[in-house]
């Protein structure tokens, strides 16, 4: 397994690969990797010749400067990890590597309309900008095949979707299925951020997703089972609720009526201590998080 720091180093690696005519697959991540991105590396590798991820805290993504100093930073162990699962590269590029020019001001600004003003949209502005901006570069840097990305990042994934479509990528997205802890925690690299005590409640948005996406396959009323849900959510000490929405899979606009159970996605964040969660699930398995 290679390490590459800068983008020249990067490029003329791969070039020498694309000459040969394999193929490259690139899984796009902020380190502190876990089971779930290791995952996605698994899937790259089955389906690549050659397999790169990308480790790099994107600092135009966050929208908390304390979120942005938290982020766990463990490249070696990383690396660690990448390397029995199939990686055959590994980018870990410096910030002046990424923005030259710095990324405090004149960066470029990505319109994603509507889509992006749901959800995480609402409370987290200017994130799925950074996350445009760093995933377009990665994409220009690596040109891949194919990407891998989580339905943990659920509106993350159809943004992307929009990206590659507006701008002609000519890159094929995979959307891989979330990886849970036992107890039905969605696997995060902010998980590290909770106390014991935290931990052990952790699981109740999978609880909370699980039981809503049964009522909703039962027939009963979709107001309804948003509100029982958001009541079992603000009712426990631990948590601050920001949203429980259960949305259309393609627009994550907040459905009222149901039509077809496979258009429905449930979304959920909710603040656990120092950590912000986030989880979500389909009623009905459609072509989004399908391995
Ligand atoms: P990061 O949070 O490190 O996640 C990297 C990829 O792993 C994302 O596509 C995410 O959806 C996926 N992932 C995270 N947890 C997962 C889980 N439990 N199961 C399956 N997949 C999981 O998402 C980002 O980084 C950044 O926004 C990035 C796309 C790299 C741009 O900076």
């Amino acid at each position: 397994m290679q390490i590459c720091k800068t983008i020249p180093a990067l490029r003329q690696l791969l070039d020498g690969y694309r000459k040969e005519g394999k193929s490259i697959g690139l899984v796009p991540t902020m380190g502190a990797l876990h089971s779930g991105h290791i995952s996605l590396i698994e899937k790259a590798n089955s389906a690549n010749d050659l397999t790169v991820c990308s480790i790099y805290v994107n600092p135009t993504q966050f929208n908390n400067q304390d979120d942005f100093e938290m982020y766990p930073q463990t490249l070696e162990k990383d690396c660690e990890m990448l390397k029995p699962a199939g990686c055959d590269v590994v980018f870990a590029p410096s910030h002046n590597e990424m923005y030259p020019d710095g990324f405090h001001e004149n960066l470029i600004q990505l319109n994603f309309g509507g889509i992006a003003e749901e959800l995480e949209g609402k409370f987290r502005p200017g994130h799925f900008n950074g996350v445009g901006i760093v995933v377009t570069k990665l994409f220009n840097i690596v040109n891949p095949d194919k990407a891998y990305f989580g339905q943990k990042d659920l509106q993350q994934f159809l943004i992307i979707s929009k990206l590659v479509k507006d701008f002609s990528f000519g890159i094929d997205l995979v959307c891989c299925a979330i990886v849970r802890e036992e107890d039905g925690l969605a696997m995060s690299s902010r998980n590290s951020r909770l106390s014991q005590e935290e931990r052990n409640e952790a699981s109740l948005l999978f609880k909370v997703l699980s039981e809503a996406k049964e009522k909703l396959i039962f027939g009963e009323d979709v107001s309804v089972v948003g509100n029982e849900a958001r009541q079992q959510i603000a009712s426990n000490q631990f948590f601050k609720l920001e949203y429980f929405e259960i949305v259309d899979i393609k627009s994550l606009k907040p459905i009222h009526k149901i039509n077809n159970l496979e258009d429905i996605a449930l979304c959920v964040s909710a603040h656990l201590g120092k950590a912000r969660l986030i989880d979500n699930m389909l009623v009905k398995t459609s072509k989004v998080g399908v391995n």
